[in-house]
């Protein structure tokens, strides 16, 4: 494992530190409302930690983010076997996912952004095609972690790219995230069965405890939003953390349909943007098929305030 670390620069001691082993963050430095900065984001100690994290920390996630039912699905009566990492199931690109790979930087501008890429080849996982996927990281304004994703293909194939990072804003990163409070912008989600699999139906948010519509404590949480698009904006605002105790605050906004949103950890948030799990099975779900001459697009942007 080579993993070698790219470091970003933003104002007032923004800055995002990239790592090629599965083109993961490894540390992203904000300042708090007095100006001093730390690390806001989960990370593993050592090339052997990484290698063994179950947890998919900081990952660029594919090449099917989530879950996949069966660990198969079916193009034009073709099946198509994928790995398994949970019984009868795929999860998050299957056994050795893209969290699992060398990515290689492709080019960067000091301080700027760094674009990384992955081939992965005909049968990775058991995916149909060629898949080319590059991921650039930037920053943007100062304060904004940019992330875009793009991918093409040799033949029809599926594709849901995400990042894996754990905010925690306290600045330490040992703490739980008990006294961060968490907006979630969905009014909609997609309801699972025992296997986190979605039961293709979408539901209102409306008088359950997964209506984070107002600021609400994080409670312990592991659900897919359907967020409420914007038809003004590309980039849909899909969440706001904040940690009143530093100053210190998130915004998350995508172009992704979808958010999943992942706090079974205790002492980070995930805030996956994505398309919905399991989409292959459920054709009134956004499409994630991806054919030969169509790009793959995606962007997200983290942008982190302190007053
Ligand atoms: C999923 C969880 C899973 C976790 C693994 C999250 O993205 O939603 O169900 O346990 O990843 O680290």
């Amino acid at each position: 494992m080579n993993a070698a670390c790219r470091k970003l620069r933003g104002k007032k001691g923004f800055s995002v530190s990239i790592l090629s082993y599965g083109a993961r963050i490894f540390e992203i430095t904000a300042p708090d409302r007095e100006g001093q900065t730390a690390n806001v984001v989960l990370n593993c100690r050592g090339a052997a930690e990484y290698q063994n994290d179950p947890w998919y920390t900081g990952a660029t996630v594919g090449r099917y983010a989530n879950r996949i039912a069966s660990g198969s699905f079916e193009f034009d009566g073709t099946t198509y076997v994928l790995t398994e990492n949970e019984p009868g199931v795929t999860l998050h690109g299957g056994v050795h996912g893209f969290d699992r790979v060398e990515w290689a930087p492709l080019q960067h501008a000091e301080d700027e952004f760094v674009e990384l890429r992955y081939v992965s080849p005909d049968g990775d996982q058991g995916f149909p095609g060629t898949l080319t996927a590059n991921v650039r990281y930037s920053i943007v304004d100062g304060n904004a972690l940019r992330i875009d994703y793009t991918a093409i293909t040799s033949t029809q194939t599926i594709v849901n790219l995400t990042n894996h990072s754990y905010f925690n804003l306290s600045g330490d990163t040992s703490q739980n995230v008990d006294d961060h409070l968490i907006q979630v912008f969905a009014s909609n989600f997609t309801p699972v069965d025992a296997q986190k699999i979605p039961t293709g139906e979408i539901l209102s948010v409306e008088g359950t405890a997964l209506d984070l519509r107002d600021p609400c404590s994080v409670p312990n949480l592991d659900v897919n939003y359907v967020l409420d698009r914007r038809t003004d904006a590309d980039l849909t605002p899909a969440a706001f953390v904040s940690h009143p105790k530093s100053g210190r605050s998130l915004h998350v906004a995508t172009t992704e349909p979808g958010l999943q949103v992942f706090s079974g950890r205790g002492n980070g948030i995930a805030l996956e943007t994505q398309h919905f799990p399991d989409s292959p099975h459920h054709s009134a779900f956004p499409s994630t098929v991806l054919r030969p001459g169509e790009r793959y697009q995606s962007t997200t942007i983290y942008r982190f305030f302190a007053d």
